[in-house]
């Protein structure tokens, strides 16, 4: 159910907080494509999203899954670039570019 803040309708589950206990982020892993090699959602993009990404998002969509992805690729690049998402450490400009490029090289139909 959302939940009804003065600041709007926060639709976050309670597992998207992260603990401030919580060990550090591990780094996503980051695989690129070989020269001539296009960006894929499987081999490069989706390694990209650890569990805990799935997990705290999965109230707005699946960081697994190609299609919501792709539907809310922009969204998502906007919160990568400005570095609020991950809501625990911004990715680093190599894993914001390989998305970006994905974006362009890998949605198209
Ligand atoms: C690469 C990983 C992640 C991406 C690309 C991502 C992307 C996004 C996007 C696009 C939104 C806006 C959604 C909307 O308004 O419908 C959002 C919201 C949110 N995300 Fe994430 N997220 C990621 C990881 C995380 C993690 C690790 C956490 C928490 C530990 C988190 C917590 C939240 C929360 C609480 C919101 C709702 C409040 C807000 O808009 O700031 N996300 N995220």
């Amino acid at each position: 159910m959302p939940v009804p803040q003065w600041w709007g309708v926060c639709e976050a589950k309670p597992g998207s907080r992260a603990s401030a206990l919580a060990p550090p982020a591990r780094p996503a892993r980051v695989r690129l494509p070989a020269p001539g090699e296009p960006v894929g959602f499987a081999d490069h993009v989706k390694p990209l999203f650890r569990e805990v990404d799935r997990k705290s998002m999965s109230f707005a969509f699946d960081l697994w899954s190609r299609e919501d992805v792709a539907q809310h690729a922009d969204a998502i690049l906007h919160r990568l670039r400005q570095g609020t998402m991950p809501c625990d450490g911004a990715w680093s400009a190599e894993q914001v570019d390989l998305f970006a490029r994905w974006i362009t090289e890998g949605t198209a139909p």
